[in-house]
């Protein structure tokens, strides 16, 4: 079993965050969303992984998983020129993927469960293509399953009007080499992209075994503010634990599961869990509350804060309250003694500002 994972892409919906980072290295409790994606893949006995970068983006993916080595993987890279769908990727892939089954991953989504049971079951079950699916509450923003009585897969449908089911395609496949076949049979798209789902579709149609696995845990899309927000949550509700390897003044709290590493300075302050703060960051005269993410380097001080991702080396200073965030890398935030109530801003494109 090879893994193909996609790490192109444009990542419009992340901006302005993606013009200056890929999507898929936005961290997530400070930690790359590539890194969980990795994580997932070694722990399920996976070793030879095509990744597939976007020009654009491809120094700084190759920069942080170098040859994989870390996570006991052997990567190769493969670089996709447009981003024309995941089915395009698999195709740009195909040298790599030879005449092996592959689990593609999406770089940008998350499973709890990790894949290992599903690579487990996808061995054992021998379909042509194993795909999760995932109970959502609105399925149109989706490619949607319809199922029949067996639980066998009749139907794909990408972003429904009128949804069949309201069970979701995640962002993890599993498949054998019919799917190249089946990518050769199918047009672009209305958005001119080669869609998977079409692909899959055309495997159903021509008798192949398509079966979906039904996940009971939980699934993060990372691609806009509010899901990588709520991402965030549930990464740092899960995996937080108590570590302090920083400096804490005898006038501060740490409540819960907080984790502060090294050369992080915490003066006068309490933070409440879940939260995890970075290297070197200094947290002076504020109050951190819970479901806060604080990128290395920061600087917080006088400040409120609760449910917000600060990325690396930003600075909060002088703000009653700040909440549902996401500030970006070396950004500041900073109340002005001299304005009263007027507001001074030098916002990039695509920023969003609510007051
Ligand atoms: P999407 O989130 O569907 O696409 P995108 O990254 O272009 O985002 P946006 O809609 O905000 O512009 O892609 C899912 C994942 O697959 C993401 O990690 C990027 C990757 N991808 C590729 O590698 N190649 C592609 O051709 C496409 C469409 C996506």
């Amino acid at each position: 079993m090879k893994a193909l994972v996609l790490s192109g892409g444009k990542g419009t919906r992340l901006r302005p965050l993606t013009y200056t980072m890929a999507k898929q290295l936005v961290p997530v409790a400070n930690q790359p969303i590539l890194g969980y994606v990795m994580n997932h893949l070694k722990d399920a006995g996976i070793k030879e992984t095509g990744v597939i970068v976007a020009p654009e983006t491809q120094e700084e993916v190759r920069e942080y998983l170098g040859n994989g080595e870390k996570w006991g993987l052997s990567l190769e890279y493969i670089v996709q020129e447009k981003p024309l769908g995941l089915a395009h990727a698999v195709k740009t892939a195909r040298e790599f993927l030879a005449d092996d089954d592959f689990v593609m991953y999406l770089g940008d989504n998350l499973l709890g469960s990790g894949i290992k049971d599903a690579v487990a079951k996808f061995d054992r079950k021998k379909t042509d293509c194993m795909i999760f699916l995932k109970e959502v509450s609105d399925p149109r923003a989706f490619g949607v399953a319809e199922l029949d009585e067996n639980g066998n897969i009749v139907r794909l449908v990408e972003k429904p009007k009128n949804p069949p089911s309201n069970l979701a395609l995640v962002g993890v496949y599993i498949f054998s080499p019919a799917i190249h076949e089946a990518i050769d049979t199918i047009k672009p798209s209305w958005r001119g992209e080669l869609e998977i789902t079409d692909a899959i579709q055309a495997l159903i149609d021509s008798g192949k075994n398509v079966t979906g696995e039904i996940l009971d845990s939980w699934w993060l899309d990372t691609g806009k503010k509010d899901d990588f927000l709520a991402a965030n949550t549930t990464v740092l509700d899960e995996y937080t634990v108590r570590r302090i390897n920083g400096v804490v003044d005898e006038d501060s709290t740490i409540e819960g599961r907080v984790q502060v590493e090294k050369g992080a300075r915490i003066i006068n302050s309490t933070i409440r869990g879940p939260v995890v703060v970075g290297e070197g960051v200094v947290i002076e005269n504020s109050f951190i509350g819970p479901f806060s993410s604080i990128g290395p380097g920061s600087k917080i001080k006088d400040s409120v804060i609760e449910h917000v991702v600060i990325l690396d080396d930003a600075t909060v200073e002088g703000i009653v309250r700040l909440e549902d965030s996401l500030v970006g890398r070396n950004a500041s935030v900073t109340k002005s003694k001299r304005l009263r109530g007027a507001l001074r801003l030098m916002i990039g494109d695509h920023s969003r500002v609510e007051i």
